[in-house]
C-alpha cells in the first residue's frame, strides 16, 4: 500500500519549480505553441441578490465529448472486492454465472459501467498472470502481501476477468506488472489475450478453453511505480515505461491504448519528466488522488463525523480540480493537441475501516457525504473533458468508496452508486460550458463555493445539468438560463437525506435513494429549482 506523503526534498524542489513554470504561463519559448484551450479552474462569481444562484448553460458552445470512460471503475484483488464481491465460485448457493455473482452484475449493468480496471492497484505489481490461468484446482496459491497478508488462490484470473467484463458489458483495462514482473511476462500476456493465429500463447489460451482472442483496449504499464510499484524515480520509470511499452503489441487489429503510471497527487515533477521523456510513446498518463479527511494517520470514520469533517472532505475532494488543471497545463506544454489522455485511474474517499473488519481489507460504509464527493468529482472531470479521458473510482464492491456492499448472499447499493446512476446521462454526451454565480459555503473562517455544476447535451438533444449543493444547512434556489436551445420541459432527480451521515444498511437498504425533485419551473428559457441542503440533483431539459 502506498504511504502517501512521500515526496523527497529533491522532488519537492522540482515540484515547486514546475509550479513556478505554471505560473509563468504555459507558452514557454522552447515549448510548442498551444493548440487546445489551456486548462482553467471553474470560476465562481457571487450569487444574485436574494441568494439566488444563476447557472448559464451555453448549449450552443459545446465542443468536447465527455468520454463515457470518466464513469469507469477499479477493482483490485483486495479484501472482499474480487472474492465475495464478484467471484463466489461455481458451486456457490449465491446465484452465479460460471462463478460470478449475478446480483452484483445486474446492479452494475444498470449504471452502465464503461470500463473496469484490474487486477490492481498495488496488487498488480506482484501479480503473475500465469498463476491465474488453467484448471482452477491446479493454480498456485500466493500471499497477498499488500492487503491483509491473506492467501490468494488465483481462482479469479484472466479468463474470469474477461467473462466478468462480458457480463457487465464493460471495456477491460488491465494493469501489467512492471514492478516485479518481466518484459516477457507482459509480452506474453498481450499475446495470450489478443493474438488470433497460431502461437505458443494463443494455443495455450485455446487449451484453457478460449478459442477467439479477446479485445483488449486499455493496458497500464505498472501502478504507482513511485511507491508500491517499485519505488522508482520518474527518470528511471520513464525508461522502464519506454522499454516495457515496446513489447505491448497490436495483434489482429487490436489497438492497445497504453497508459503510463502517473503522479501521486501534486507531484508535478513526475508529470513533467514522464511527458518529456516518454510522452510521445504513451496514449494516457494516470493520476491518483484520494480524499482522506483527517489525513493518513488520523482518518475520519465513514459514518460518524461532524459538519467540520463534511466540509474538510468536500474541500479536499474539490482539490482534484487544481490537480487536473496543473497536471494538464504541464501536459499541454508537451502535447498541445491533447492527444495523451489524463487517466484518473484511482480516486475516491478513504476512511477508517468499519469496526471489527480486517484493517487490510479497506471496507468502509458510504454516506450522503460520499455522494457529494462523487457528484463534485464527476462534475470536475466532465468540465475538463478535453484532457480527462478516463477516471476509475476505487473500488466498486466492498472496498473504499464502493458502489455495492455485500454480506454473504445479501447486497445493497450505496449513495455513491445512485450518483453514478443519475449521472450516466453524461456518458459520451457533449460537454456544455457553464457560467456559475453562487454563494459560499462557510464554516469556521473557511469557505468554498456552495455549488458544483456541469452540463451536457446528449445525442437526442436533451440537456442534462448536474448540480451539487455542498452546503448542509442552506437550500440553494437556482435559476438555470439556457443559451442556444429551446427548452419545453424539465424534470429532475434529487439525492439527499435529512442527516449527512445517512447510509444504506443490510437492514435498511433504501434509507437513501433518489427521488423526483419537486417544484421545478420552466419559462422563457429559464429553469428555476431549489436544491435542498446537501443534495445532488440532475435536471433533464428537453
Ligand atoms: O486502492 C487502494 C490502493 O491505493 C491501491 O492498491 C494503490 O494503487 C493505492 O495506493
Amino acid at each position: 500500500m502506498a504511504s502517501r506523503p512521500r515526496l523527497t526534498a529533491l522532488r519537492i524542489v522540482l515540484a515547486l519549480a514546475a509550479s513556478a513554470l505554471l505560473l509563468a504561463g504555459s507558452a514557454m519559448s522552447s515549448a510548442p505553441a498551444q493548440a487546445g484551450r489551456p486548462a482553467k479552474p471553474a470560476a465562481r462569481k457571487p450569487a444574485l441578490p436574494g441568494g439566488v444562484s444563476r447557472v448559464v448553460v451555453n448549449a450552443d458552445l459545446g465542443r468536447d465529448i465527455i468520454s463515457k470512460d470518466i464513469y469507469g471503475h477499479f477493482s483490485e484483488h483486495l479484501g472482499r472486492c474480487v472474492y465475495e464481491g464478484y467471484w463466489v465460485g461455481t458451486d456457490s448457493p449465491i446465484p452465479n454465472s460460471a462463478g460470478i455473482r449475478m446480483d452484483v452484475v445486474e446492479a452494475l449493468r444498470k449504471i452502465k459501467i464503461p470500463v473496469l480496471r484490474w487486477p490492481g492497484g498495488c496488487f498488480a505489481d506482484e501479480y503473475h498472470w500465469m498463476d491465474g490461468i488453467g484448471p482452477r484446482e491446479t493454480r498456485p496459491s500466493i500471499v497477498n502481501t499488500h492487503w491483509g497478508g491473506v492467501t490468494e488462490n488465483n481462482h479469479f484470473g484472466t479468463h474470469e476477468f474477461f467473462q466478468l467484463c462480458e457480463l457487465l458489458g464493460t471495456e477491460p483495462y488491465i494493469t501489467g506488472n512492471v514492478g516485479s514482473g518481466t518484459v516477457r511476462e507482459i509480452q506474453e500476456w498481450i499475446e495470450y489475450i489478443s493474438f488470433d493465429g497460431r502461437s505458443p500463447m494463443a494455443d495455450l489460451r485455446r487449451k484453457n478453453g478460449r478459442d477467439k482472442p479477446w479485445v483488449l483496449k486499455y493496458f497500464g504499464l505498472g501502478n504507482e511505480t513511485w511507491g508500491c510499484g517499485g519505488n522508482m524515480r520518474p527518470e528511471f520509470y520513464a525508461d522502464v515505461y519506454r522499454r516495457y511499452a515496446t513489447y505491448v503489441r497490436n495483434f489482429a487489429g487490436n489497438r492497445v491504448y497504453k497508459i503510463a503510471c502517473g503522479a501521486n497527487s501534486s507531484d508535478y515533477a513526475w508529470t513533467e519528466t514522464l511527458m518529456k521523456e516518454a510522452g510521445s510513446r504513451m496514449s494516457g498518463l494516470s493520476l491518483h488522488y484520494y480524499t482522506v479527511p483527517g489525513g493518513w494517520s488520523n482518518k475520519n470514520k465513514a459514518t460518524e463525523f461532524a459538519e467540520k469533517d463534511w466540509f474538510e472532505t468536500l474541500k479536499k475532494a474539490a482539490f482534484i480540480e487544481e490537480l487536473v488543471v496543473k497536471h494538464a497545463t504541464i501536459m499541454d506544454r508537451y502535447d498541445p493537441a491533447k492527444r495523451v489522455g489524463m487517466i484518473v485511474d484511482e480516486w475516491g474517499t478513504w476512511y477508517q475501516v468499519e469496526p471489527g473488519t480486517n484493517p487490510g481489507f479497506l471496507y468502509q460504509q458510504n454516506t450522503l457525504r460520499d455522494a457529494l464527493v462523487a457528484g463534485l468529482s464527476l462534475n470536475i472531470f466532465n468540465n475538463h473533458a478535453d484532457r480527462v479521458k478516463m477516471a476509475n473510482l476505487a473500488q466498486t464492491v466492498n472496498v473504499l468508496q464502493a458502489l455495492v456492499l455485500t454480506d454473504g448472499a445479501k447486497m445493497i447499493v450505496t449513495p455513491t452508486y445512485h450518483v453514478f446512476d443519475m449521472y450516466k446521462v453524461h456518458q459520451d454526451a457533449t460537454l456544455l460550458p457553464v457560467d456559475v454565480q453562487c454563494g459560499l459555503y462557510k464554516i469556521e473562517g473557511d469557505q468554498m463555493p456552495a455549488l458544483s455544476v456541469s452540463a451536457s447535451k446528449d445525442a437526442s438533444g436533451a440537456v442534462h445539468v448536474s448540480l451539487c449543493n455542498l452546503d448542509p444547512k442552506n437550500a440553494a434556489p437556482v435559476e438555470c438560463q439556457l443559451r442556444g436551445c429551446a427548452a419545453a420541459s424539465v424534470t429532475g432527480r434529487v439525492l439527499t437525506a435529512p442527516d449527512m451521515r445517512t447510509h444504506n444498511t443490510f437492514d435498511k437498504p433504501n434509507a437513501i435513494v433518489p427521488a423526483e425533485l419537486a417544484g421545478i419551473k420552466i419559462g422563457s428559457g429559464v429553469v428555476s429549482a431549489t436544491l435542498p441542503p446537501m443534495s445532488v440533483v440532475v435536471l433533464e431539459i428537453k
